[in-house]
């Protein structure tokens, strides 16, 4: 969609204040730029939710909300996911196009030889209590893997910004299995180089020392949609997060600990635990309409966990694949009476028939379903987050590396409506001469 307008006015009481840019991107809204207004007006623009703000210029990954689509570098999620395999998404996100056979193999054998963290990794584990959360691990620890790589973190050079991506989505699974294996007192599994990246994390998560393991087909290709269905999402929280950690200089690692942090909260990618901990809380379909009163009761702060979203005002398009895999899953498990998808499909029902949320037009998210098939999966409802992390983190990366290379990229730093006293002076009871 191009703009037929070039500049917008800015006029009060019939007078011109000033013009600003106005600019169309290649698909949704044309943006104004505000740069300038404070210098022009002396005023700012107030958007504390940032919902009518653009933070950035992204070519990346494109949501039209009210028409319930998601697009990764302009290909359609719903054939991402039934086409492609999840470390091909990943080059897809990275560098802009879906990879030839002999890149893609090259891309593949690079993640895989960069899936063993330093040895000396493991001793983080061993401060944090066994019944630690994965989230507050996986904060510290990917945080502390900007200490093993002082040689390549020189956020200026092109190589060690592909180095550092190849070796956050190589090592994070690794983390997340380890964060798995501690709280259970099992010793660490090392990843294994003949196998591909999914089955690599559920032989980590699940193998022993002492057996055997091979993880069923149908559940790796289930895992790998999974991934690809949380791989990016725009300028969402965490992703702002790690972009507004990157604009000061900070490496990779630290920025997507940061992200890893603000993915933790249950309104963001914490939601797919609440999911699972709400369904279990309900218990029975005839619950289900005094938890859709609590949900739409302003004086209750109960939310029905996996429905609304900022952007999406229509079915998240990744919730209706989530809910197909659902399906795929527990036929193969045979767990075709699981309550819980049973519990989640009647709640769904219900709540897409209720004035309440039509009128808000609140569906289910991402994270309805994932914890349902997740939890199948045989991954503890704790681990959840760090799955979605896992995900992310080439959406988080990719988004750190395009900021770094923007040239108009500078520190990120807000400015506020100012509500708190006027100046004034410290009492003269409360002066001491020093
Ligand atoms: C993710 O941004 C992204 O892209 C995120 C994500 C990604 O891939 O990165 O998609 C992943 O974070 C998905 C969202 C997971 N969170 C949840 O499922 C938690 C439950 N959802 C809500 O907390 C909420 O819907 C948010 C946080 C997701 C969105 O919040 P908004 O945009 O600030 O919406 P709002 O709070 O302004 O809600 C508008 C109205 C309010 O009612 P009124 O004040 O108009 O009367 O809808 C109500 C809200 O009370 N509402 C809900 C509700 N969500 C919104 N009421 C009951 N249950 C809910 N879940």
């Amino acid at each position: 969609m191009t703009s037929k307008r070039q500049k917008l006015s800015l006029v009060a009481e019939a007078q011109t204040l000033c013009e600003l840019p106005l600019y169309p991107g290649t698909l949704g809204p044309d943006v104004i730029d505000v740069q300038a207004l404070y210098q022009a007006t002396g005023l700012f623009t107030y958007d504390p939710g940032f919902s009518s703000t653009a933070s950035c210029r992204s070519a990346i990954t494109y949501i039209d909300g009210d028409a319930g689509v998601l697009l990764y570098r302009g290909y359609p999620i719903e054939q991402l996911a039934e086409h492609c395999r999840f470390l091909e998404v990943c080059y897809l996100i990275l560098h802009g196009e879906l990879p030839d056979p002999d890149p893609l193999r090259a891309f593949e054998r690079n993640i895989t030889l960069h899936t063993m963290v330093h040895d000396q990794l493991s001793n983080f584990f061993k401060g944090f209590r066994r019944d630690a959360h994965p989230m507050a691990i996986l904060v510290g620890v990917v945080g502390a893997l900007s200490a093993f790589y002082h040689e390549a973190l020189d956020i200026r050079s092109g190589r060690d910004r592909e180095m550092s991506a190849i070796r956050l989505i190589a090592k994070v699974p690794t983390i997340v299995a380890m964060c798995h294996k501690y709280s259970t007192g099992m010793p660490f599994m090392y990843p294994q180089n003949r196998l591909g990246y999914v089955e690599n994390f559920l032989y980590m998560m699940h193998a022993t020392p002492c057996d055997e393991y091979r993880p069923n087909p149908v559940l790796v290709n289930a895992l790998d949609r999974i991934l690809i269905l949380h791989a990016d999402h725009e300028q969402n929280a965490s992703t702002s997060t790690v972009r507004l950690s990157g604009s000061s200089g900070a490496n990779p690692y630290a920025c997507v600990s940061a992200g890893i942090a603000c993915l933790w909260g249950a309104a963001h990618g914490g939601a797919n635990e609440s999911v699972l901990n709400m369904l279990e809380e309900i218990g029975d379909v005839s619950r289900i309409p005094a938890y859709i009163a609590r949900a739409k009761d302003r004086n209750d702060p109960f939310r029905l966990m996996g429905f609304g979203h900022r952007v999406y005002k229509n079915y998240d398009p990744r919730a209706r694949l989530m809910r197909s895999t659902c399906h795929e899953v527990l036929n193969e498990l045979d767990l075709h009476d699981d309550r819980l998808f049973a519990l989640a499909l009647e709640l769904e029902r219900i709540a897409l028939e209720d004035d309440y949320f039509i009128g808000r037009k609140l569906y289910p998210n991402v994270d309805f379903y994932s914890g349902i098939v997740l939890h199948a999966l045989g991954i503890p409802t704790k681990l959840f987050t760090a799955l979605f992390a896992m995900g992310r983190t080439v959406g988080w990366i990719a988004h750190w590396a395009e900021m770094i290379s923007d040239p108009e990229h500078r520190i990120g730093r807000p400015r506020q409506l100012y509500t708190g006293p006027a100046r004034r002076d410290v009492p003269a009871g409360h002066r001491r001469t020093r």
